[in-house]
């Protein structure tokens, strides 16, 4: 009797557990966000004049990291990283850039991808023959090297 309610208190507190860690983590999304903004801006020395820019930087980097983490969740045959461009705008991009205007409705719906690097899983070999990409090299006759046969 007293295991067995033990187990139960035990299970019940897990469960209240698991709870309030779901309920913390979307308070802390907002801070986890922050945080990654800041890292993120460590690594690419981002530098904004002020709070409010930053703010509204954030604000484009969050829009761009939530569509990274949606496109992560569903697949497993690549990744999508933040890279420097991840607080900018497309538009923003446009202009400084590439000094290219898309004509009017030209460019719509098409994913430009530019603020995230996309690694593709199967563009990295799960194991390497050093062999056969000439880092080892066997002893051969190399007398036509580098000469051009007319
Ligand atoms: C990322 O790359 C993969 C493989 O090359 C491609 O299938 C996928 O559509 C790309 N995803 C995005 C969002 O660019």
């Amino acid at each position: 009797m007293a295991s067995y309610s033990q187990g139960l208190l035990f299970t019940i507190l897990a469960c209240a557990c698991v709870l309030s860690t779901l309920a913390a983590r979307d308070l802390a999304d907002d801070r986890s966000i922050v945080a990654r903004h800041e890292q993120w801006m460590a690594k690419y020395g981002r530098v904004y004049s002020d709070v409010a820019e930053k703010a509204q930087r954030l604000e484009v980097f969050k829009t761009n990291v939530a569509f990274i983490e949606s496109v992560n969740a569903g697949n497993d045959k690549f990744w999508l990283e933040a890279n420097q461009f991840a607080d900018i705008t497309e538009n923003e991009f446009r202009a400084t850039h590439t000094g290219y205007k898309a004509p009017v409705g030209g460019n719509k719906g098409r994913k430009t991808g530019f603020r995230y690097a996309n690694v593709s899983l199967d563009a990295l070999p799960t194991s390497v023959d050093w062999r056969t990409k000439g880092a080892v090299t066997p002893i051969k006759d190399q007398g036509q090297c580098g000469k051009l046969i007319f």
